[in-house]
């Protein structure tokens, strides 16, 4: 048997009957299975008729004793390649979305360290709710792949999506983050750096930027999804640190560059971050007063180190370095002019112009020496995961 190693959690809809398909479905594709049935699903589908398709051991309460001996229970997935939620009912996804941990299924979806699918099933309106609109994103910026349901007839009566996909369905979903493919960059190391740096000019005051640090998170999530090792040094930005990613937390460009040179050796580095160009030449060691004589103190300014230029000099230079252009005019010729004097491989320009900086959506474009290519406008988690794809082929 050399398919995938499957922790299937059965969650309680009438769509549960269909799990009992996808455990025969991946077993006859080569995979194993292990399940996980939660209260509310055995009441649709019996831990027998599990374990014996499964032919494996049904788990069902966080308070087994005979288990808890032989082996801890949130431990399950440790032998797992990929945790499936399957059906993933509307309170399953809203306890995952809040991180609650009140029986086995839970408990082990807050334990595990194993990339997470999501099936969701269940009625049109409660699929349509903004509370579920809600658990799907949080979900989703966590790192869990949560399918799209099925449009159709439902168990219910009444019709649109919210259906179970159907098992073939999950099973290419299921291959797909298994498979050879589904982890490109294993082995590799990525070094992203993100968000703006905060320039002091006195102690309560500082130099800073627009930038929300949200493409650059992306980049390392996806990267970590795609099997690298990611150290994300990040500028001071109120975010949550991606599943699996190294955070090293900077404030100003000379801290965001020593961090970098610290993280290296690297195979590629994705420079996202909107480093300050210059810094206050002399920081006032305390806080700057007004002194009642109208006079305004002057700010004088030094330039602060060019990371991306640094590093593509540096001996260490990593065999891919990307690096980024904010314009808010003729983006792609400064993007080409920055390729050449900055001397990275690529540059993945985007207009700012608009609300891009803080926004959800972006449209970027990469420019190489053999040419351009444009990407849409899309959201920059699909951006990130569209240049992690191009990442892991340059690196293969
Ligand atoms: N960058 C950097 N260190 C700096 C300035 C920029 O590493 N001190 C990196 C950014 O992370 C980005 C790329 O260089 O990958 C381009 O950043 P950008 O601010 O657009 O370029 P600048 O060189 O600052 O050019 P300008 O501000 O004149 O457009």
């Amino acid at each position: 048997m050399n398919g995938p190693r499957i922790l299937l959690i059965v969650g309680g809809g009438i769509a549960a009957y269909k799990a009992a398909e996808l455990v025969r479905l991946i077993r006859k594709e080569g995979g194993s299975v292990t399940c996980v049935l939660t209260e509310g699903g055995s009441h649709f589908v019996t831990p027998l008729t599990l374990a014996a398709l499964s032919e494996n051991p049904v788990h069902t309460t966080l308070w087994d004793l005979k288990n808890e001996v032989e082996m801890g229970h949130i431990q399950l997935s440790r032998q797992a390649d990929l945790v499936v939620v399957c059906p993933t009912t509307a309170d399953l996804l809203a306890r995952m979305a809040a991180g609650v941990a009140d029986d086995l299924a839970t408990t082990l979806l807050l334990a595990t360290d194993k990339p997470v699918l999501a099936v969701p099933a269940m009625n049109v309106r409660m699929w349509g709710h903004p509370a579920t609109r809600r658990n799907v994103a949080t979900l989703r910026a966590d790192g869990v792949t949560v399918l799209e349901p099925d449009e159709g007839p439902m168990a219910c009566g009444e019709y649109g999506p919210g259906r179970l996909p159907e098992p073939p369905a999950i099973w290419q979903a299921i291959a797909g983050m298994c498979g050879p493919d589904a982890r490109p960059l294993a082995g590799k190391h990525i070094v992203v750096t993100a968000g703006p740096t905060h320039e002091p000019i006195d102690p309560v005051r500082y130099i800073a930027n627009r930038s929300s640090g949200k493409q650059g998170f992306a980049i390392a999530a996806a990267a970590a999804r795609a099997g690298a090792r990611v150290t994300l040094v990040a500028g001071p930005v109120q975010l949550t640190t991606p599943p699996g990613v190294d955070r090293v937390d900077v404030e100003t460009a000379r801290a965001m560059a020593a961090a970098v040179e610290a993280a290296l050796p690297a195979d590629a580095a994705v420079m996202v971050a909107a480093v300050a160009d210059w810094r206050a030449a002399d920081e006032a060691p305390q806080k700057l007063k007004k002194d009642g004589s109208g006079e305004i103190p002057p700010l004088r300014l030094a330039e602060n180190p060019d990371i991306l230029a640094t590093l593509c000099r540096s001996p260490a230079r990593p065999p891919l370095v990307v690096g980024f252009a904010a314009e808010t005019e003729t983006v792609i010729a400064h993007a080409q002019a920055k390729l050449a004097r900055k001397g990275a491989d690529w540059i993945v320009a985007n207009d700012v112009s608009g609300d891009v900086m803080g926004g959800a959506l972006n449209a970027v474009h990469i420019v190489t020496a053999a040419g351009v290519e444009s990407l849409p406008e899309m959201p920059k988690d699909q951006v990130a995961s569209a240049l992690v794809e191009r990442i892991a082929d340059a690196l293969a």
